[in-house]
């Protein structure tokens, strides 16, 4: 079976880490983020896969490489971001598309059954099918009613207006190559906009799957929830045992003296000063923090430094190689830019 991964966004909303790591090969749990999900598409049959990149394809394909768990891993890439459709019709156009196809939004965490989605799309004969998952706020989703038999009635993007159902687009379809064909090439489509909408009430399923993990982890505070989730096993996934504080240490961490947890993931080669203290936060690899430090529920892209003493968080980002002098104090939601050196006792954000 042949998959498309959608993993061409800016990922603004995860910015400063997006500045230089692409969201697909974020370190989620210390792993590149799409490892979970080519580790679930291999689960469900799927050995050949397309990666559609754009921003920062270089950074995806060097992390991820061409083979996976022996699956295949081909990279279309645009010059011009073309949305979520118009890539599928790229990957058409490049001539590497089978007849059918599992496409999936590459920032999503989830063990949704893909193989029972594929049998449903099967036996009604659709031309398309989504995955539908029930969240409590559809707000920021598209809600996706659908008659019995699961056809799907209408598609309605990202309102804030009343809703018929609370099941949304989960971001996983399984789609026919005559859908992929009427899709037009050269520039930017959107499947949420263009082109469900049209076939609603025609040839388009929704599969309601039954209560799965299902996190989208596109924006800081999803992040650090997916990470929280993958430490207390809440979605199946094959990372290494955690600690007794529910915290995920790597090769090469320094922490003596140093409090860390619960609930925390220190990259490779980072290094905690005594007494400093790190809790509920993603630190990745190379991260030095100084002596009685404290880091709260936030997330230390590459190589920060941190200085003695200094205040981060909680809900702060902080950009790959930035520097936080001694005893600063990084506010609560504060967003520190890669390389940027927050002196001394200042405020950041
Ligand atoms: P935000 O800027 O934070 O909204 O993130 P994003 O750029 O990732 O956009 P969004 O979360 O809406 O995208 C959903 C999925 O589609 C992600 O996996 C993106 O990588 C992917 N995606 C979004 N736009 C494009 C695009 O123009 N081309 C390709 N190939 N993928 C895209």
């Amino acid at each position: 079976m042949q998959a498309l991964v959608l993993a061409g966004g800016e990922g603004t909303r995860l910015r400063p880490l997006t500045y230089t790591t692409p969201k697909a090969v974020m370190p989620l749990a210390g792993r590149p983020f799409l490892s979970f999900m080519l580790d679930w598409l291999h689960s469900h049959g799927v050995d050949d896969v397309v990666l559609s990149c754009g921003f920062l394809s270089g950074d995806v394909r060097r992390v991820l490489g061409d083979i996976y768990q022996g699956m295949r891993l081909r990279y279309v890439v645009e010059d011009e971001p073309l949305g979520t459709a118009g890539p599928v019709r790229l990957a058409l156009d490049e001539g590497i598309l089978a007849e059918r196809l599992v496409i999936t939004n590459g920032d999503v965490l989830t063990d949704l059954d893909l193989s029972a989605e594929v049998a449903w799309h099967e036996e009604r004969g659709a031309g398309a099918t989504l995955g539908l998952v029930e969240v409590d706020d559809t707000t920021s989703y598209g809600v996706v009613p659908t008659n019995a038999d699961g056809l799907v009635e209408r598609f309605i993007e990202k309102t804030s207006g009343p809703v018929p159902t609370n099941r949304i687009n989960a971001g996983v379809y399984v789609v026919e190559r005559e859908v992929i064909e009427g899709i037009p090439s050269g520039r930017a489509v959107s499947f949420e906009r263009e082109v469900f909408p049209v076939l609603a009430g025609d040839s388009l399923y929704g599969y309601h799957a039954e209560s799965p993990y299902w996190l989208d982890i596109g924006t800081p505070e999803r992040y650090l929830e997916g990470t929280w989730d993958l430490l207390a096993g809440r979605v199946d996934s094959t990372l290494p045992a955690r600690d007794e504080t529910g915290s995920l240490v790597f090769e090469g961490a320094v922490v003596a003296g140093a409090h860390v947890g619960p609930q925390t993931v220190l990259g490779r080669s980072c290094w905690v000063g005594t007494d400093a203290r790190v809790e509920r936060s993603v630190l990745h690899d190379r991260v030095v923090v100084g002596a009685d430090a404290t880091v709260t529920e936030s997330v230390l892209g590459e190589r920060v430094r941190v200085g003695e003493g200094a205040r981060i968080g909680p809900g702060a980002m902080i950009g790959a190689g930035a520097t936080i002098g001694e005893g600063a104090k990084v506010a609560e939601g504060a967003r520190v830019d890669p390389d940027e050196v927050v002196a001394g006792t200042a405020a950041a954000g």
